[in-house]
């Protein structure tokens, strides 16, 4: 058993963030950041175009990244989280940038700005193509630099601790459920430990993995929203996931994708279909540039119209030079599987990529269950409404962990070490027998979310969905109840949950807005609803 001052679940941007705030406000306190994988092993790793911040006053203005995500976001945004996430961007972004993170500059020594879809400015901060990679190798620096920070890798967190756990009833009705610590299978010794803590923070990132091909590494795979589910706290917008529209298709190539970023349109790439046409002026006035959503939305109904599995990326008109300077990794891997993107136009299609919705948090970062905050992907902030803006997600992180670092300096003496936690209980449970029994069921979630529940929905397809997602749910409970745990098991239950959570929001909403779209429903309804679960 461990006790912490503040324990931090995910090594990403949010996490690492949080963690290196109160590390250095309470150097005589410990932090612990407990990660599943390796330290860097998140999405904030894979993350290409950038940080999208207002740091150009003469051409860009608060204003218009406030309206820019407002449209995006479809009319669910909060309007008063959208100012204070701009707002506060800046200083924030000039933080990791004390902590050592690069971006590029041009020769001037101004930074260099680029443009994704549904952006009206050139305002995104990037790293070349690799922006993300960056940013974590400089928090990763900066945390190891701070004694009081603890950091292990290859922990899976199974379980909040609440008062369940000490044997009173917990409802979703229940008034002030607290957090007390974690349950966490230690991969090293195979057990299951008990962690307690003051303060707990999720940053446990994305879901992508829930679908058949994503842009997500295989760590994404919901945990934080499915245990707040599990503590029965509140869970929001679920049914908001968004598709990247250019993920490199790589027939055969299952799981994660190859992302080809918005950046790249943002530069004058240009889509065509099967037939050479540039397609999306026949969908928005806005082209290439146009939100995620319509962009996603108009390829995928490109490809089902003409029976094919991709449509085209064409960046035949760039230079070399000028391609390579900012995506040279993109020009790297495109080169490897023989696309000289001079001469050949680049297969994309869309894949799941981000999770609007996720653990509710007010303003504070502090979730439904008190002393446990959620930040990054996981959280559903009110940020990003029915879509989130492109570039907007690094930023949120990084704004949502300072707030509640914030939060935290409030509330921490209120929050005080239980000692009459019980250790987890492994009795009755055998060794799996059979590991087939986890990865056909992960195919079958895959499979029917992908083709059930993706970029265009219908009643019928929910409910079948739903069907066939109770029958996973049975018999995966079964195998948690009957044998010893691992991360192949949990992740699975994890999904289902988020696949059943995803289901349920989208069934709810009888309308089409933003990122979810119903043919049964394809107006926007009047009454503007977040879907809490
Ligand atoms: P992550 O960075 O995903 O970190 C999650 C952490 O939680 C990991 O350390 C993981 O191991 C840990 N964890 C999860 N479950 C458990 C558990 N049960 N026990 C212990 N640890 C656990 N956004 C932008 O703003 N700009 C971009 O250019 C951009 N590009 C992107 C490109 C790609 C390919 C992808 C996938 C995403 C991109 N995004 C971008 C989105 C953005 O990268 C993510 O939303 C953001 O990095 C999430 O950060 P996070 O800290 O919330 O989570
Ligand atoms: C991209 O680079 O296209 C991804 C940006 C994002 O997801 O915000």
């Amino acid at each position: 058993m461990q006790q912490t001052d503040f324990l931090v679940i995910g090594s990403g941007i949010a996490g690492l963030t949080y963690a290196l705030k109160v590390a250095h406000q309470y150097p005589d306190k410990k932090v612990l950041v407990m990660t599943k994988a390796t330290a860097d092993e998140t999405n904030t790793k894979y993350a290409q175009g950038g940080i999208a911040v207002v740091n150009d006053t003469e051409n860009d203005s608060f204003e218009k990244h406030i309206e820019d995500t407002l449209i995006a976001g479809d009319g669910l945004c909060n309007k008063q989280v959208v100012e204070i996430v701009v707002k506060e961007g800046p200083e924030r972004v000039q933080e990791i940038i004390d902590w050592g993170a690069r971006f590029d500059k041009e020769e001037d020594g101004d930074y260099k700005r680029g443009k994704e879809g549904g952006h009206s400015e050139f305002r995104i901060l990037h790293h070349k193509d690799v922006t993300g990679m960056e940013m974590e190798r400089a928090l990763i620096d900066a945390v190891a630099k701070q004694k009081n920070i603890e950091f292990v890798k290859h922990c899976f967190v199974v379980d909040l601790i609440t008062q369940h756990h000490l044997g009173y009833l917990v409802t979703k009705s229940t008034p002030d459920v607290e957090c007390y610590g974690v349950y966490v299978l230690n991969l090293h010794s195979n057990k299951i430990e008990k962690i307690l803590s003051r303060i707990t923070v999720l940053a446990t990132g994305g879901n992508g993995q829930v679908y058949r091909t994503t842009t997500n590494p295989s760590i994404a795979t919901g945990d934080g929203v499915s245990m707040v589910y599990r503590a029965k706290g509140r869970i929001e917008n679920m049914e908001f996931i968004q598709f990247h529209p250019t993920a490199l298709f790589e027939p055969g190539v299952r799981g994660q994708a190859f992302l080809i970023t918005e950046a790249v349109r943002g530069d004058g790439g240009i889509l065509r279909n099967s037939s050479g046409e540039a397609f999306m002026e026949r969908y928005d006035s806005r082209k290439d540039l146009a939100p995620r959503d319509i962009v996603a939305r108009a390829i995928d109904s490109e490809m089902k119209r003409t029976g094919t599995e991709h449509v085209w990326l064409d960046c035949r008109h760039f230079s070399k030079e000028k391609f390579t300077e900012h995506f040279p990794n993109i020009y790297e891997k495109c080169l490897s599987i023989g696309i000289d993107i001079t001469k050949n136009m680049i297969p994309v299609a869309p894949a799941a990529h981000y999770s609007c919705g996720g653990i509710k948090t007010d303003e504070w970062g502090r979730s439904s269950i008190r002393r446990l905050y959620a930040c990054g992907e996981c959280a559903s902030t009110g940020l990003h409404g029915a879509n989130r803006l492109a570039s907007n997600s690094l930023l949120e992180a990084m704004v949502f962990a300072h707030r509640c670092f914030l939060d935290t300096m409030a509330s921490l003496d209120n929050a005080q070490f239980r000692d009459d936690i019980p250790d987890w209980n492994a009795q009755g449970t055998a060794e799996p027998k059979e590991m087939i029994l986890i990865t056909q069921s992960l195919k079958e979630l895959q499979l029917l979310m992908s083709d059930y529940v993706g970029i265009v929905r219908n009643n019928i397809r929910l409910q079948r969905a739903s069907r066939r997602l109770d029958l996973l749910w049975e018999e995966t409970e079964q195998l948690y109840e009957n044998t010893s745990l691992s991360p192949q098991l949990l992740e699975l239950r994890n999904m289902i949950t988020v696949g059943y959570l995803i289901v349920k929001g989208a069934g709810f909403r009888k309308e089409s807005r933003g990122l979810h779209f119903n043919t049964d429903y394809p107006n926007k309804s009047e009454l503007v609803q977040n879907i809490v679960l």
